[in-house]
């Protein structure tokens, strides 16, 4: 199978599911949707290994779909603003294991995507330590490069933050 194949594959019905494309509705960095970070991250990450046969594939594009799968507006005033950091990945990976049924190795691939902001995450696998690469790269462009006045996202979604 080719290697787009293979990535269509794995990520399918999580880019068809009615929760993950609220991710279009929330900012991630700059103008850039969780949505389209997502995807970002899951490509670049998929790019770095998609020819490498040790590493497992399905883990990386579907944690890396969903390391950013908390699902609540973060950019509020206030200490959630500074606690979201730490807290968004455990978040996530609850939410992953709740909707997709995810395997412990992409658990922890998401729980461990912050890493060294989360110094007691740290990545322990392959697969987590791309990830969480392939997430700092596309997050240092799009913060750098995507920056520039927010419009509302289809609807400009505002999901209540978690009271955990
Ligand atoms: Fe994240
Ligand atoms: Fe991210």
């Amino acid at each position: 199978m080719k290697n787009k194949d293979l990535f269509d594959e794995y990520a399918k019905d999580i880019l068809e599911n009615e929760l993950f494309l609220e991710t279009k509705k929330i900012y991630s960095h700059g103008r850039i949707s969780i949505y389209e970070h997502s995807i970002a991250v899951a490509e670049l990450a998929f790019s770095m290994i998609e020819n490498n046969n040790g590493i497992d594939k399905r883990c990386v594009v579907r944690a890396a779909l969903l390391h950013d799968f908390f699902l609540y507006e973060w950019h509020v005033p206030g200490i959630r603003y500074i606690m979201h950091g730490w807290k968004h990945p455990s978040i996530a990976a609850k939410k992953a294991k709740e909707i997709f049924g995810i395997s412990r190795k992409e658990y922890a691939c998401i729980k461990t995507h912050m890493w060294p902001w989360t110094p007691f995450s740290i990545p322990i696998c392959r697969e987590a330590w791309i990830i969480s690469m392939a997430d700092k790269v596309v997050a240092l462009k799009e913060t750098v490069f995507c920056r520039g006045k927010r419009a509302p996202l289809h609807g400009a979604l505002r999901h209540a933050p978690p009271t955990a």
